[in-house]
């Protein structure tokens, strides 16, 4: 086994959120929640394990083909998850990690799912233990990023399994049905608050504990809809979900906001293209930045009509995907 590995590991975009955080030392939520894996959103990481000597860890980002060193509030993420691999598999050594991510920095969209799942991924086979798709899970949400256990699986992924030890597991596979995500992005400024502290301050909501006992129910619904390709079904649910997100956001103490006038433009937009015949519904992560769920032979009609709005800055054509792998094809 080379001590030089890369991985590629995409996004993925929640239907259920994870929104509150149970164990942070474990990274384990209060509730489950359920995604779909995106194919175009990706992150490209290669790992290298040099021989211990007074080399410190070094982390490049390439940006529009440009190495560079990372800027210090981003290695140290990446220092204390290398640091736990390292321990998990019981080998010293320091390392050298490249990493670039195919869809716009800065674009407001989560970028930690498919950076921390390429990172454990090229990380374990630099360390000589390739990943199965269950042990990249929970390796992966040790990070802190409790969506990298998602990002682990393609296709249409729930987190937690049943299992007990926080590994996500796959619903149905991306070739069972074909979703697109269209990501209307209304603004690219960072987030105020991170989706940890939201997390963290969920709790504190009124509406927090009504939200977990219904949320039972929502699962059940979404599994059913998923095994049966009901859009119907599905997108009601998440748009009712992702409303419950911010309404969650909005009443924690301090309060969270994060929709800005664009995300309630292209709300809008979304019921206009329902009323127009397009099976499209909306979610928002913790950010302004709206994805339009639709089934892929409807995403091009979705795109122009969230092009068409001036509070739209940019769209990200995307679709379901099979999950992460490793590759010959280094950063450097
Ligand atoms: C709103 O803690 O996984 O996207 O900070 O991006 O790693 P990162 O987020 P994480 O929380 C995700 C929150 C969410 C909902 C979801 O993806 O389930």
């Amino acid at each position: 086994m080379s001590d030089k590995a890369t991985a590629v590991a995409p996004a993925n975009i929640a239907f259920i959120k994870y929104w509150g955080i149970r164990d942070s030392d474990q990274t384990l939520p209060y509730n489950a929640s359920i995604s779909m894996t995106l194919t175009a959103c990706v992150s490209r990481c290669t790992v290298e394990l040099l021989p211990e000597g007074p080399g410190e860890l070094e982390v490049l980002v390439r940006t529009d083909g440009i190495l560079a060193p990372a800027p210090p509030g981003f290695s140290r993420g990446i220092e204390r998850h290398l640091l736990r691999l390292k321990t998990w598999a019981g080998i010293r050594g320091t390392f050298r990690v490249a990493t670039e991510n195919s869809f716009p920095t800065g674009a407001g969209l989560a970028s930690s799912a498919s950076g921390f799942a390429a990172l454990t991924l090229a990380a374990a086979a630099a360390l000589g233990r390739p990943l199965k798709s269950r042990e990249l899970s929970i390796l992966a949400r040790s990070s802190g990023s409790g969506s990298a256990a998602r990002s682990a699986f393609g296709g249409y992924v729930e987190w937690p399994d049943d299992k007990g030890e926080g590994s996500a597991r796959q619903l149905a596979e991306a070739s069972h049905w074909a979703l697109s995500d269209v990501v209307a992005v209304v603004s690219s400024a960072p987030k105020e608050v991170s989706s940890r502290e939201g997390h963290r301050r969920a709790p504190g909501s009124q509406f927090f504990a009504r939200r977990l006992e219904r949320l039972g129910e929502k699962l059940r619904r979404v599994r059913a809809a998923i095994a049966e390709r009901d859009i119907g079904d599905l997108g009601s649910i998440l748009e009712e979900e992702a409303l419950e997100l911010h309404l969650i956001a909005m009443s924690s103490r301090p309060p969270i906001f994060y929709w800005t006038a664009g995300t309630i433009a292209v709300l809008r937009s979304v019921r206009r293209l329902r009323e127009g015949g397009l099976a499209a519904y909306a979610t928002i992560d913790a950010g302004p930045n709206v994805h339009v769920i639709c089934p892929s032979d409807e995403e091009v009609g979705v795109a122009a009509a969230l092009r068409e709005l001036n509070e739209v800055e940019s769209v990200i054509v995307d679709r379901v995907g099979n999950g992460p792998f490793l590759t010959e094809d280094h950063l450097v």
